[in-house]
């Protein structure tokens, strides 16, 4: 591995609404230099660029492309971007980090694995929901053995995107569902072989067509077939219409422990230990804890583990301190931590082109399937 000194990369951060949080996080990396502010919205670059004591950065992503000390985009921008942002970023010979989904059409996803392939540059989907620490827990637990033989998973996103900009308004959820369904296929180190997905409730015409989807539906829930395992992830998303506060986790049940997503998304989770009936009883005993997922801070580079909680950070440059936050379990850093090493070790990032689709695809089939009166569909191989 290159050592921090030889390398000194050059990180482009594309989009500062939600890439705000991963400003820091490179600043304090090793192997970071400089973090690269790349926004449209003048008044935004300007204020993060003060905020944290970087230059002015660029408008776009055709200045940023064009500067030859960048050696990686992480791409934060609004989700239509994703797919053409990443493909550019790659053929311009640097690697790239891209938020959740990795794309929205099935070529896409096609054409993002052929452009990995030949320019040899690491693609890193940043999926926050298999580093957070309750699915850390969770995948220790079942390398452990702790939780017997899987049964059944489900994952939920339930959302409320009123409000959000238009590209959000009508936007199909399941095309959204790598949070809800990629812990499953992480777990089971596997990918789906067909689903079954239903669309619920209705929007009315002003909301379904106001972000270009003409998509009818506030809910989508599928089950979704893994290739060589006989656990079926069932999974919700709902964007619109539903009266829930927040959440983004699994529920994941076995013949011995079963794991449950604390109600107001971040917290403790629920084990349900079982153990054989009482004398001469029926059903088996079943003990609830609650239990505070650890944090597994050895394997993170020292100087980011600061930020698997909301810290307060003033790094060099900065003129005053700043507070940021550590939502989605604390995973921001452990991305990050990822992203980097891949490109040192020059290999590829654990969530490559080739599982960005496998963890995409099967829900850009879903949404299919739920527009088919819930068809099964067959999701391709994409290895
Ligand atoms: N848990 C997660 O992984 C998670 C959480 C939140 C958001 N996201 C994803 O991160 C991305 C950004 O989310 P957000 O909430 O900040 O979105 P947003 O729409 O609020 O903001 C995106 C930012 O990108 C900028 N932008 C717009 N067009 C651009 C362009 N052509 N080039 C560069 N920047 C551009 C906007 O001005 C804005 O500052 C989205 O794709 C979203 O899906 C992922």
């Amino acid at each position: 591995m290159n050592t921090p000194a030889d390398t000194g990369l050059r990180i482009a951060v594309l989009g500062l609404g939600f890439g705000q949080e991963f400003v820091p996080i490179y600043l304090s990396h090793p192997y970071v230099s400089h973090v690269v502010l790349v926004e449209p919205d003048d008044a935004r670059r300007a204020e993060v660029a003060a905020k944290f004591g970087v230059g002015s950065g660029y408008r776009g992503i055709d200045e940023a492309l064009r500067d030859d000390r960048i050696d990686a985009v992480h791409i934060l921008a609004p989700v239509p971007f994703h797919a053409d942002f990443a493909i550019q970023v790659l053929e311009a010979g640097k690697h790239c980090a891209c938020a959740v989904p990795a794309a929205t059409t099935r070529e896409d996803l096609e054409r993002l694995i052929e452009v990995e392939r030949r320019t040899g540059k690491r693609y890193m989907m940043m999926e926050t929901s298999v580093y957070g620490r309750e699915y850390r827990w969770a995948s220790a637990l079942h390398r452990e053995e702790a939780l017997g033989d899987l049964t059944f998973y489900r994952g939920a996103h339930i959302q409320n995107l009123d409000g959000f900009p238009s590209y959000w308004q009508g936007f199909p959820p399941m095309h959204y569902a790598t949070h809800a369904l990629s812990p499953a296929l992480d777990l089971l180190g596997t990918s789906v072989e067909s689903v079954t997905a239903h669309g619920s409730g209705h929007l009315d015409e002003a909301t379904r067509t106001a972000g270009g989807f003409d998509n009818p539906f506030p809910t989508e829930i599928g089950a979704f077939r893994l290739r060589g395992s006989d656990v079926i992830a069932e999974v919700q998303m709902s964007f619109f219409r539903t009266a829930r506060e927040y959440i983004e986790g699994f529920w994941l049940y076995g013949s011995r422990m079963g794991l449950e997503w604390p109600t107001d998304q971040e917290g403790p989770m629920l084990v349900h230990t079982m153990s054989g009936p009482a004398e001469g009883g029926r059903g088996n005993r079943t003990a609830v804890k609650v239990v505070e997922p650890p944090d597994y801070l050895e394997s993170l580079t020292a100087e980011l583990r600061p930020f698997v909680h909301e810290t307060v950070v003033q790094l060099p440059g900065m003129s005053d301190p700043v507070r940021v936050g550590a939502g989605h379990g604390g995973s921001h850093p452990y991305l990050v931590d990822e992203f980097l090493d891949a490109i040192t070790e020059g290999r590829r990032s654990r969530i490559d082109s080739v599982r960005a689709a496998e963890w995409t695809l099967p829900g850009i089939c879903a949404h299919e399937s739920a527009m088919n009166e819930g068809a099964r569909i067959t999701v391709p191989t994409v290895r």
